[in-house]
């Protein structure tokens, strides 16, 4: 058997012969994976780099983090993507449900490694237009008895450009979501010629994009989501990206990403706005300005969105409430408290078909992909 790194020039040509007492077990346990399945296990238990990470501020592990992923790509133990019964949302073939949600990897440096985790999709951004710094730090903060965050980043990215060449250096061909927002310098008024923009720009590049006016760190962003603007831009958008597929001979769909503090009557308008425009899917949610079950928590009045555990019943409320309103004309992808394969579970059980998780992996590291691959397979449902 080749060693899991074998791809990398130091290791190149190196076979490894699986022991005869790894044989034994195998034939004893038809369920083991193998020599990978051990090194997965045993190389790299999360539960020992996560007290390191735990350790620095909260931002410097996140950028430790992506560094790491990124330069170390080729050491990482794989978890098989094709694991999960593969699912066709959006017209695109996804090789299970499970994804990385937007904001991780706002840059696209870390694809190949991420990949490494058994994503079925991932999600980079959300990229401007313009590289901007985002807010002044400290702006992301854990609260781990609550296994949540607090951030208020603002979108800090290095612009487009740069995405669009980590996009192209990454060796991964699996689904790639470009999460595409707007500068904070640029007028409410002119918002959407930045999505047109960035559109424009990762159209070739992406498997799907989603269209984030969630955010709370953006001044008035979430505005966008009101009847109104929402009813322009999506028009706007929708008008472009017919366009775009003619240019390109290939149609990229069009998600729209929703933040979890929308009341029935603003979930009810925007599902009718999607429906009518003809968009290709909901992201349904971003992170929350409420602070359910963590009042009088260390940093509970931190300023800006709330993720994690605390989030899941809300943002569940929200897929649930889409699905109601959108009756099954457009697909669902669910992302907001997701720290178990129990609680992915209920994401699809509320409604969706793929789900995204971010929080959950900061607290439970790679295993969480893997519990949650295993707990949406449709046997296991
Ligand atoms: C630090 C941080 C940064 C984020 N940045 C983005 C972003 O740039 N774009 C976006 O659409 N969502 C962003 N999100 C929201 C996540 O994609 C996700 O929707 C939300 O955190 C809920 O999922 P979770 O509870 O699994 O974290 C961010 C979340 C966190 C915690």
């Amino acid at each position: 058997m080749r060693l899991a790194c074998s791809d990398h020039p130091v290791w190149a040509g190196l076979t490894w012969t699986e022991p005869e007492a790894f044989q034994g077990h195998r034939r004893r346990y038809p369920d083991y994976g193998g020599t990978r399945h051990w090194y997965n296990r045993h190389m790299f238990p999360y539960a020992f780099v996560r007290p390191l990470l735990f350790g620095l501020d909260a931002e410097t592990a996140h950028d430790l983090t992506i560094a790491g992923l990124r330069r170390f790509a080729c050491l990482l133990p794989t978890t098989d993507a094709a694991a999960g019964p593969p699912v066709s949302v959006m017209g695109l073939n996804f090789p299970n449900r499970v994804g990385l949600a937007a904001g991780l990897d706002k840059n696209g440096e870390a694809i190949d490694g991420l990949a490494k985790l058994g994503f079925g999709h991932i999600e980079i951004g959300t990229v401007t237009p313009q590289p901007q710094p985002g807010n002044p730090k400290p702006r992301l903060f854990r609260l781990p008895a609550q296994q949540a965050l607090i951030n208020r980043m603002g979108f800090n990215n290095r612009g487009v450009a740069v995405l669009l060449e980590n996009v192209k250096s990454a060796k991964f061909k699996g689904i790639l979501g470009i999460n595409i927002g707007k500068n904070a310098a640029t007028p409410m008024a002119c918002a959407a010629e930045d999505y047109v923009l960035c559109l424009e720009k990762v159209y070739p590049f992406a498997s799907y994009v989603t269209v984030n006016i969630s955010s709370p760190n953006t001044r008035d962003l979430r505005k966008l989501q009101g009847e109104d603007q929402l009813e322009a831009l999506l028009s706007t958008l929708k008008g472009r990206q017919v366009a775009l597929a003619d240019r390109h001979g290939r149609y990229v769909p069009l998600t729209l990403k929703l933040a979890p503090d929308l009341d029935p009557a603003q979930i009810q308008g925007i599902a009718d706005a999607l429906r009518r425009r003809r968009f290709d899917a909901v992201i349904a949610t971003n992170t929350t300005v409420s602070r359910p079950g963590i009042a009088g928590e260390p940093d509970a009045a931190q300023a800006g969105g709330l993720s994690g555990a605390p989030l899941f019943e809300l943002s569940t409320a929200v897929v649930a409430a889409l699905a109601k309103a959108l009756a099954g004309e457009l697909p669902i992808i669910a992302a907001g408290g997701i720290t178990d394969g129990k609680r992915a579970a209920a994401k699809l059980a509320a409604g969706a078909e793929l789900v995204q998780i971010y929080s959950g992996l900061i607290y439970r590291g790679p295993e969480l992909v893997g519990e949650c691959l295993r707990a949406t397979r449709d046997d296991s449902r």
